[in-house]
């Protein structure tokens, strides 16, 4: 849902993945049926057969496995995630409803801001159990602080893991303690300076991109991210990523949408991993879960 820049950029990569036949629909008239023959040229090309196709037509999207929304507006330069809330608020609701209609057995995957909220827009409106809707944004803001990390120490991204949790916002937890190069601790290996640079930069991370781009907010990234959890659901991975989920009690949160450690399959959520966490870090959570009740309380969800 949603042919812009991440919508766009998701479903090229999973058709040039062949991990799916993708259906883009956007509400503007054209753009979705010209970007979804684009990318079905392409496929000769990348040498996959999955097949897309763009329209402005839910009843194209029907039977769907899984649903994304990435429709709405992004940030500009001095906005807020926020200050997005009542307009996306309205397409989220709107999106979530035609596409149940269609695609009644789908898992929902919300990607639009403020994502917390989005989420729970989305969990209220569709009526589905927790475990089918969720969000993405931790696998993003950790990616982020595992490219920072792996700037700062001069090795391979992949021998890069981080934990990212909370909203996604200014308040987000990034985990120095949790984040790992080769299973080592970033904590054991740079100064508490340099670790507090890159959790800063983590969570400024977006803003850093919205500040260069000056039109619009970050997709690439993003794109890859929502890509992962997909593939996680598509291929039943058990893969534990983190993800925007309802929680009811774990970690000290309740009825709330807030990321967290989770693992993803096929019937979507299977588990949240409740990892310990010392008081510092169960504070900053529930500093994060706090500034997410209040756009909640504004939308009364
Ligand atoms: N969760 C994250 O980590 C994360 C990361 C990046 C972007 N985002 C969010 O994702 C959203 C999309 O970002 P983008 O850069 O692709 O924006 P974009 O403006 O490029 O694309 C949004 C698209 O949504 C479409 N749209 C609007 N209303 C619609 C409706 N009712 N039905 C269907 N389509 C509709 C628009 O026509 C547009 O093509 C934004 O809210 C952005 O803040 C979230």
């Amino acid at each position: 849902m949603g042919a812009g820049n991440v919508g766009a950029t998701l479903a090229q990569r999973i058709a040039d993945a062949e991990l799916a036949d993708v259906v883009l629909i956007d509400i503007v008239e054209g753009m979705p049926q010209g970007k979804g023959l684009d990318m079905m040229e392409a496929t000769p090309v990348e040498g996959s057969d999955a097949r897309v196709l763009g329209t402005n037509d839910y009843s194209d999207t029907a039977s769907s496995d899984v649903v994304v929304i990435t429709a709405g507006i992004a940030r500009k330069p001095g906005m807020s995630r926020d200050d997005l809330l009542n307009t996306n608020y309205k397409i989220v609701k709107d999106c979530t409803e035609n596409a149940l209609k269609y695609s009644p057995d789908a898992i929902l995957i919300v990607v639009s801001n403020p994502l917390d909220a989005m989420c729970q827009v989305a969990y209220r409106v569709s009526g589905l159990p927790k475990h089918r809707v969720f969000g993405m944004a931790g696998v993003l803001d950790s990616a982020r602080m595992r490219t920072f990390m792996a700037m700062e120490l001069g090795v391979s991204v992949e021998n890069n893991h981080a934990f990212v949790l909370g909203g996604h916002g200014d308040t987000m937890v990034p985990l120095p303690r949790y984040s790992t190069v080769s299973g080592i601790p970033i904590t054991e290996l740079l100064s508490p300076e340099r670790v507090e640079a890159i959790v800063k930069r983590t969570a400024q991370g977006g803003a850093e991109i919205v500040s260069l781009l000056k039109t619009g907010s970050a997709y690439y990234a993003p794109s890859s991210s929502t890509a992962e959890m997909v593939e996680a659901v598509l291929k039943d991975k058990h893969k534990i990523l983190p993800c925007c989920c309802f929680l009811e009690g774990e970690f000290g949160i309740n009825d709330l949408y807030v990321g967290v450690p989770a693992q993803l399959g096929a019937k979507g959520i299977e588990k949240i991993w409740e990892i310990r966490l010392s008081d510092g870090e169960r504070a900053a959570l529930h500093k994060s879960a706090a500034a997410v009740r209040e756009l909640l309380e504004v939308l009364k969800l």
